[in-house]
């Protein structure tokens, strides 16, 4: 037979259908259950933006007070959990530790191997309260401190300065943290988000696929972009040899971390509301270095090689001027993105068919097996 045509990448491939998040690449806009991702990043809470993710409505007042009690009431982890994470290498990334720490949870959960859709509506939730939790503890453990404990009182935002920092910043920081939550928070098929609902259509769990959605995540092509974003920023360190720096790249056909998209061509929704919260961090740091770095390398990316920023090239010195190490920028995308993951992990499960493509086969024709000593 002939072969077939090979979709590398799976570029351009409708693998489902989906009704949580819709990309229109040709007016650059990214909604979530109908509502355009920089007015909710604007207009609403990181709780209340996963409230809409799994449940397709924003939450009413009362429905978010509950919302919020019921997480916030999960954010502990075991003192297993606290003692594995002691026992975790002082020089571990702490994406694999956050992927460690998801699979352990999975070991403890209390509904572990039901994957009814309520036990995996409440798997979602005890992640979505209890990742951060594990991020904080994993850092501190790593510096040789003792974890915090989550603060029921706290919002999201503020609990994951927190656990993390030790403080709470001012409402300003706050804000600009949430924004990050709520552009991170979904973005239909892309590489973690399939790799979780791939996973779910073995009937595996809630808890396997957010573990292989973190290990996806990790990639410098996917979310590790925003750590690789922010030491190319250190690397180049002036403004004045950002544009030197850049053509170096250009010499060795190298890529530019933090731009491109498979499926923006011409801009990311996400881009200008994160680049103004960006913006604005600079201000409250008084350093405005990185913002300057990073516009004279977008307007070059833009006028030679005709490439866009993604969000994790706003998102990046974001996390800096915010007070995080950078080793902690892709985590905090999965404390966002648990929320995209596991709507998709339920929709998956709501009328799932096993995903198995084809490969097209290029090795050796068949033959016989060579007896040992004739090879
Ligand atoms: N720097 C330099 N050149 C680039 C870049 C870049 N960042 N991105 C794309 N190009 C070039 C690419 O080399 C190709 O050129 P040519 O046609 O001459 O071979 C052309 O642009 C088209 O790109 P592509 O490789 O077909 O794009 P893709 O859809 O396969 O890859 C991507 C998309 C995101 C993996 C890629 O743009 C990339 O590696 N970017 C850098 C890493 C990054 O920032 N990732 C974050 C992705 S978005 C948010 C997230 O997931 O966290």
């Amino acid at each position: 037979t002939e072969k077939p045509t090979i979709y590398k990448g799976l570029v351009g491939v409708y693998a489902d259908v989906s009704s949580i998040s819709k990309v229109m690449p040709e007016t650059n806009s990214l909604t979530y259950r109908g509502y355009a991702v920089q007015d909710l990043a604007e207009n609403c809470s990181f709780e209340e933006v996963a409230y809409l993710l799994w449940e397709g409505e924003l939450p009413n007042q009362q429905q978010l007070e509950a919302f919020k009690a019921e997480t916030a009431a999960e954010r502990e982890i075991s003192p297993a959990l606290h003692r594995v994470i002691k026992e975790f290498p002082a020089d571990a990334h702490p994406m694999d530790t956050i992927r460690t720490a998801v699979s352990f949870m999975g070991l403890e959960d209390p509904e572990t191997g039901d994957i009814s859709d309520a036990a995996q509506r409440r798997k979602a939730k005890r992640l979505f309260a209890k990742i951060p939790t594990a991020i904080g503890a994993a850092y501190r453990a790593s510096k040789g401190l003792e974890p915090l404990a989550p603060n029921p009182k706290h919002s999201f935002a503020e609990n994951v300065f927190h656990l993390v920092q030790g403080r709470v910043p001012e409402p300003e920081v706050l804000k600009a943290f949430d924004v990050s939550m709520i552009l991170y928070a979904e973005h239909t098929f892309n590489a973690s988000t399939y790799t979780a609902r791939l996973v779910t259509s073995t009937q595996a769990d809630m808890h396997g696929a957010i573990t292989a959605g973190i290990a996806a995540l990790k990639g410098p092509l996917h979310g590790g972009a925003n750590e690789a974003v922010m030491h190319m920023l250190k690397e180049i360190g002036d403004p004045a040899k950002a544009k030197d720096w850049l053509h170096g790249r250009f010499d060795h056909k190298a890529l530019v971390m933090g731009f491109g998209h498979r499926v923006y061509k011409s801009g990311d929704s996400r881009v200008p509301t994160m680049t103004k919260y960006a913006e604005k961090m600079a201000e409250v740091v008084q350093d405005r270095t990185w913002m300057e770095i990073s516009r004279i390398l977008a307007a070059e990316m833009l006028e030679k090689k005709n490439i866009h920023p993604n969000l994790d090239f706003p998102a990046g010195p974001a996390y800096h001027l915010m007070g995080f190490e950078i080793p902690l920028f892709t985590p905090l995308f999965v404390a966002s993105r648990i929320t995209g993951w596991s709507a998709h992990v339920l929709e998956q499960g709501e009328d799932n068919r096993l995903i198995r493509p084809l490969s097209w086969y290029t090795g050796p024709e068949q033959r016989p097996v060579p007896p040992m000593a004739s090879r």
